[in-house]
């Protein structure tokens, strides 16, 4: 067996609770601007073992990522459903914009079906985050994702950047229950509420920004355990994740750090290393903070 082959071998998935399998380690694709750019980072994932890419409606990449792919996958000797692809409705869709916005995403991604598609934000995008038009707004984007994901158009569907509140909303009216919720999580942000709220409603959670944006990779803390583990700062943030059960999806453009981003599954934390990073919550968002939106 090869080094890629049994990398993808022991890379784990999580049973999503409509009985999809989702990998527990995607790339993240922020701010991957470019045909160029996006090509060589997904030619370095994939070659690495790489199943999954989290892309969105905002990132403006999704048509460089669906071509790249198609021009990608029979040079790794893979087909389509051996991908993992997920994408986010655009906060400007949000409401009676919402259809047209996910159709908007599967034609640029032109890839036949997305396996999962995520409400990006609870706000509708240009209102203010007291706008008490927002839950209805919710709900309308809600049930056009219920709508695609009844036709096949995707696979599961789940929102981002809810709070426990907004999760309570949504399960209270929906006919399709939410298979992920992607948030911001890591040592400076851990959101036990949230996760224990997930885990008791079969909701899985996925971390994003699990390296602070890069900003944890300088950390004392981070770098020390790093040290002792004989791994890098990136693994040792990434691996306190997949311990708790919590996908992941680290952006990296350069080939030799999407290598090591993936190389998860042959160490493991002490428990007392895993509560070492735990207590380094300061309550620091890196992107945005949701519990304002109503
Ligand atoms: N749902 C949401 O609202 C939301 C919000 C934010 C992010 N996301 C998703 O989550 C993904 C990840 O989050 P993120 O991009 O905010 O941040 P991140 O993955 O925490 O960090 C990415 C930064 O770390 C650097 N980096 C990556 N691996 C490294 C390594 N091994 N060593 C040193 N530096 C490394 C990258 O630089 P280089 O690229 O130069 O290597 C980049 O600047 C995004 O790309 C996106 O797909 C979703």
């Amino acid at each position: 067996m090869s080094g890629v082959e049994s990398q993808v071998k022991a890379m784990k998935s999580v049973r999503l609770n409509n009985g999809v399998e989702m990998p527990l380690v995607g790339l993240g694709t922020f701010k991957l601007r470019g045909y160029e750019a996006v090509y060589q980072a997904l030619d370095a994932a994939l070659a690495h073992g790489y199943r999954s890419f989290d892309t969105a409606s905002v990132y403006q990449n999704e048509a460089d990522i669906g071509k790249a792919l198609r021009d990608l996958l029979p040079r790794h000797g893979l087909s389509r459903r051996d991908l993992f692809i997920t994408s986010k409705l655009s906060p400007r869709d949000h409401g009676r914009e919402a259809e047209a916005g996910c159709l908007r995403s599967l034609e640029a991604l032109d890839c036949g079906y997305l396996d999962l598609y995520l409400i990006h934000w609870p706000g509708k995008q240009g209102h203010k985050s007291e706008d008490a038009r927002h839950p209805a707004w919710r709900q309308e984007s809600w049930q056009a994702l219920e709508r695609l994901y009844g036709s096949g158009a995707f696979r599961a569907i789940g929102v981002s950047n809810y709070t426990v509140g907004h999760l309570q909303e949504l399960l209270a009216s929906c006919q399709v229950r939410p298979a992920v919720l992607q948030v911001e999580y890591h040592p400076r942000l851990v959101q036990e509420e949230l996760l224990a709220f997930c885990t008791a409603n079969g909701i899985h959670l996925q971390a994003y920004s699990s390296l602070g944006t890069g900003c944890l990779l300088t950390e004392p803390t981070v770098q020390a355990l790093a040290a002792s583990y004989g791994r890098t700062p990136a693994q040792v943030l990434l691996r306190w994740a997949l311990q708790q059960e919590i996908g992941v999806i680290p952006k990296s453009s350069h080939p030799e750090r999407i290598a090591q981003n993936i190389q998860l599954f042959d160490f493991v934390l002490s428990e007392e290393d895993m509560g070492v990073l735990k207590r380094m919550h300061t309550d620091t968002w890196y992107c945005w903070d949701p519990r304002l939106v109503v």
